[in-house]
């Protein structure tokens, strides 16, 4: 019986436990996967009971993803540059942190518009904040080959901090307004803040309604699924990609650390959409 978790505080309402249940089935995997619920001053000890326990790969979510860094052996490249753990595994002795935030992203998006990726030298691209899912779709965009990134936020010095992440000149850092007047520069537009979500779902980071009409908007808010962002662009004519989808898909690059094995997705898009909207 193989030992998994989802740590975090709160974390009731994770969806992981059903997600990694249907991937342990799928590939007939005998093993559990739970939540636990560890209070942010309770970090080591619990980690040490979970050792104890036999749990050789877990989620880590908030408050946790940072505060995990020092307990553990190694960090892969991705987890170093974003400062941050998503995904930990127990290889040959050590505990080791990884971050499948941007890649799981990369792939939902991949899964809806494998044309993005065939154009992946030629499009511009336009992320839309500058906080931790940011910077993960930031980074994996740009070790992806996506030539052209900018990125707008409220505040540009937290941008900079982004774009620094590349060594190669990917693109520019600019404020929310030049990002609304030069909307229709971009072809893949991709919006990262809690801006829109319930219960503010009368708002949007930017106006979109200049948009192009072959550019893809996404928005990785999911509470509503189609925000006032998406509703508009789509009202524009650009086509869509909703961001719930980055939660099926970093779940499932965590399952293939622990595993080796990438189990298919199917059809559980369209169960976890029905499980969000209630
Ligand atoms: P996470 O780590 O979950 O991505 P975060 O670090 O809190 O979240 O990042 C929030 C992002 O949303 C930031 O880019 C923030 O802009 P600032 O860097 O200027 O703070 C952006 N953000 C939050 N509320 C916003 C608002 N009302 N208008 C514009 N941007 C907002």
């Amino acid at each position: 019986m193989r030992k998994f978790q989802v740590i975090g505080y709160p974390i009731e309402h994770s969806l992981s436990p059903w997600i990694h249940g249907q991937f342990m089935d799928k590939v007939n995997i005998e093993g559990e996967y739970t939540k636990n619920k560890i209070k942010p001053d309770h970090l080591k000890e619990e980690f040490l009971q979970m050792q104890k326990e036999g749990v050789e790969g877990f989620n880590v979510t908030l408050p946790h993803k940072q505060a995990i860094l020092p307990l553990l052996d190694e960090l892969d490249d991705t987890a170093g540059k974003m400062g941050a753990v998503n995904t930990v595994a127990y290889k040959e002795g050590k505990w080791i942190g990884y971050n499948t935030d941007g890649i799981g992203y990369l792939r939902s998006l991949e899964q809806a518009y494998p044309e993005l990726f065939a154009k992946k030298d030629e499009i511009k691209t336009l992320i839309l904040g500058a906080g931790g899912a940011a910077r993960a779709i930031f980074y994996a965009l740009y070790k992806n080959g996506f030539a052209s990134i900018d990125l707008a936020n409220r505040t540009l010095q937290t941008a900079k901090q982004i774009t620094g992440l590349a060594d190669r000149n990917v693109g520019n850092t600019l404020t929310l307004s030049s990002a609304e007047q030069s909307i229709a520069a971009y072809d893949l537009i991709i919006q990262t803040t809690s801006v829109g979500m319930v219960p503010n779902d009368e708002l949007s980071i930017i106006d979109i309604s200049n948009v192009k009409k072959t550019a893809v908007v996404s928005d990785i808010v999911y509470q509503p699924m189609e925000t006032k962002l998406l509703h508009d662009a789509k009202e524009a004519g650009a086509k869509i990609h909703f961001g719930y989808t980055m939660l099926l898909y970093q779940a499932q690059a965590a399952f293939e650390i622990w595993t080796g094995i990438r189990p298919e997705i199917g059809d559980m898009n369209q169960q976890l959409k029905q499980m969000l909207e209630g």
